[in-house]
């Protein structure tokens, strides 16, 4: 339904229509996120024996009430959070517990979801049966990260494999999330868009002096992977950069940023002093959600970083403001792409007309 040319220097980019109907919105959470994989919390918040904690999954639009347990062994498993007996939702809120009750009618599951008892089903015949266990959905970790999918299009690895590849003489397993440099912001517009905004380095010269001051502009590129891509940021003389290892792909390049955007609504800032993850989180077709989540490696601490991080946040969310009200008039539909500079956001268009087929 909607065609992205794969050559970039003929395509036009995707219709308003994608962003302005309430249809196509709806479309896009089933098509798109109810089947990629989606971040949901922390490792380090669940992995405790017993514990159990449940989350709805892209509140008001996915909307699928689940629950993480970890087992007396320590083993993560993530359920359906919906009694199978009426429908009631479990577990409603987060604690140790043996077992998974349901205060309704008392039915009793264990940590791994299989149906315990249930009062009152003395002379029910046939019972029970693997239908009055939970559903279980994928769960995985990387990073210490947390992230499941309902209907998985792509597997896991096919996804994070590249990143990893590519920085695993990063200390990626010891990253130590801070609240205090974390933030969430609302903007008033479709997810889309802001995720559009992210794919390109094109904009920065225009939108972020400060950015751009650090920045080795000749020097930015893109690569794109199956399911995610990379913007490199090269750093001028005299800015923070890593110190990249002998051997690693990038040894020898002054790197200020790793910008990794994963489909569909993941953002993944790798700097040197650790990762700044972006959550993208649709709340309706014209309102988003966007958490900025910090995390030093371990025994690094910056300071002053959320208020480098919000100067940026705050300078795209007006540009992307404006786009959405700009997208609202008669006169445009689609425009074309800058073949060396939007890499990533055809990309993202190629892999929207693709899922949404
Ligand atoms: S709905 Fe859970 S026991 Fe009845
Ligand atoms: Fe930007």
């Amino acid at each position: 339904m909607y065609n992205i040319d794969k050559d970039i220097r003929k395509s036009a980019t995707l219709p308003t229509s994608f962003y302005k109907s309430q249809a196509q919105f709806e479309k896009s959470i089933e098509s798109i996120f109810a089947s990629s994989w989606l971040y949901i919390g922390d490792l380090s918040d669940v992995n405790s024996p017993g514990y159990v904690y449940p989350f709805t999954l892209l509140e008001k639009v996915v909307d699928e009430s689940l629950v993480i347990s970890c087992d007396k062994q320590g083993a993560l498993r993530c359920l359906s959070n919906i009694c199978t007996h009426r429908g009631k939702i479990i577990v409603e809120a987060a604690g140790k517990m043996p077992m998974l009750r349901c205060g309704y009618h008392g039915r009793c599951f264990r940590l791994d979801g299989s149906f315990k008892s249930t009062p009152g089903f003395e002379n029910a015949v046939n019972f029970p049966t693997p239908a009055d266990d939970l559903t279980e959905v994928s769960l995985k970790e990387t990073m210490g990260l947390l992230f499941t999918s309902l209907a998985p299009k792509m597997s896991f690895q096919e996804v994070f494999q590249p990143i990893l590849d590519r920085l695993s003489w990063l200390p990626l397993n010891d990253l130590v999330y801070d609240a205090a440099s974390s933030k969430d912001y609302y903007i008033d517009a479709h997810w889309a868009l802001y995720c559009d905004n992210y794919l390109e380095g094109f904009h920065i010269p225009f939108v972020h002096p400060a950015l751009n001051a650090a920045l080795e502009g000749d020097e930015y590129s893109y690569e794109l992977y199956s399911y995610c891509n990379l913007q490199l940021g090269v750093a001028k003389e005299g800015e923070l950069s890593f110190d990249i290892p002998e051997g690693a792909e990038d040894y020898g390049k002054n790197i200020l940023a790793y910008y990794y955007w994963v489909f569909p609504n993941l953002m993944f800032n790798f700097y040197p002093w650790g990762l700044s993850l972006n959550v993208i989180q649709p709340l309706s077709q014209h309102k988003t959600k966007v958490t900025f989540r910090t995390y030093f490696y371990k025994d690094q601490k910056a300071t002053g970083i959320q208020n480098q991080l919000d100067q940026t946040e705050l300078e795209d969310e007006a540009v992307v403001e404006s786009v959405q009200k700009g997208i609202q008039s008669r006169f445009y539909k689609s425009g074309r792409f800058s073949p060396s500079m939007e890499k990533g956001v055809h990309h993202f268009h190629r892999l929207i007309a693709a899922f949404m087929k």
